[in-house]
């Protein structure tokens, strides 16, 4: 199902009124003294890695899997021009008219192109926001007619961007493989070529912010995901302990959270944390999630080495029917993971 983009919506009708389509029941949300997420310092744990032994930095990296399921990283070594440009790019693609983002529009039955995904029915309660999502790695997976040809250089920096954050990726999975006790092939063989996929998210503002959801509440479906804050609006929010966590933008850090399939392979060591994004009455909003996934042949199912004392707590499915799966239902929370569970 096509749903009208928000966007347009917005600068059609104003801020005021809101269809009631979009309206969602108040929940709770923790207060501004509560405990923010762990912080994960990059150059420290490459460090540790490239020596080969367990230091402090992957110690923390360890209770920040185990105990949040998120954390912030600092340091990551993905050059600020980077950044900077990819952050400009997507700001200038969805400033473009209507007639130009349609072009990249996504089809029926296709996850890629600009739009909105896990529409099902026309009284599902619907997300404030339009998004961009492209398959980015490996090359071979680009669908590049759906890359915007607008702004000038928003292919270039999408093609270093995701590089250079799947490094990133590569190089935290390998420090959490370790941490666990595994073998060092034991995710990587899983991830050559290890896929990546990007949502760049546009929450536009809303007067009754309170009264809608950005993005509704859902874990990730991927191994691990980064996630590029674009500018300074708060709107991430995190359950724990049975509310709504904001999560406090780090400058210069990338958010970063364990998904579904990490916590399948892992047997429930790592767990995916139910996430949302809120809206601002009166600023937009915009994110870039960068989905890490392992290779279009690889088997989702507890790693032997993680069960091998206990039973399987979830199913084993080939990666296109944990996508299938996971793309042909609704966002509701761990809902989406609870059929995988034995
Ligand atoms: C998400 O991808 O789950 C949310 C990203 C965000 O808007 O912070
Ligand atoms: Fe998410």
């Amino acid at each position: 199902l096509t749903v009208p983009s928000v966007q347009a919506m917005v600068a059609a009708t104003g801020r005021a009124t809101v269809p009631p389509r979009y309206l969602r029941p108040a929940e709770v949300v923790a207060g501004d003294s509560e405990a923010q997420i762990p912080i994960i310092d990059y150059q420290r744990l490459l460090l540790e890695l490239e020596l080969d032994h367990c230091g402090e930095e992957s110690a923390r990296l360890h209770r920040a899997c185990q105990d949040w399921g998120f954390f912030q990283l600092i340091n990551h070594s993905v050059p600020d021009d980077v950044v900077e440009g990819m952050k400009i790019s997507i700001q200038q693609f969805f400033q473009l008219p209507m007639e130009t983002k349609k072009q990249f529009a996504l089809e029926r039955g296709q996850q890629e192109g600009y739009g909105q995904h896990f529409v099902f029915s026309e009284d599902q309660k619907l997300d404030w926001a339009d998004m961009l999502y492209l398959y980015t790695q490996p090359h071979e997976s680009r669908n590049t007619k759906l890359w915007p040809d607008q702004p000038a250089n928003f292919r270039s920096t999408l093609d270093v961007y995701s590089g250079a954050v799947k490094d990133v990726s590569d190089s935290l999975l390998a420090t959490m493989t370790k941490n666990l006790g595994l073998k060092r092939e034991a995710i990587a063989d899983k991830c050559i070529p290890g896929m990546q996929s990007v949502r760049i998210n546009y929450y536009p503002p809303c007067a009754q912010a309170e009264k809608v959801v950005g993005l509704s509440p859902h874990s990730d479906a991927d191994l691990l995901t980064l996630v590029l804050q674009v500018n300074h609006v708060q709107g991430l929010q995190i359950k724990r302990n049975g509310s709504w966590l904001p999560v406090k933008p780090v400058s210069g850090a990338f958010l970063v959270n364990i998904g579904d399939m990490f916590e399948v392979f892992t047997n429930g060591r790592y767990k995916s944390i139910e996430h949302r994004a809120v809206v601002d009455p009166k600023e937009e909003r915009l994110s870039v999630a960068a989905f890490h996934l392992p290779n279009v042949h690889a088997m989702i199912g507890p790693l032997k080495e993680m069960a091998a004392h206990e039973e399987d707590a979830y199913k084993t499915l080939d990666h296109e029917s944990f996508m299938k799966l996971f793309y042909g239902r609704k966002l509701e929370g761990k809902s989406f993971l609870e059929q995988m569970k034995l």
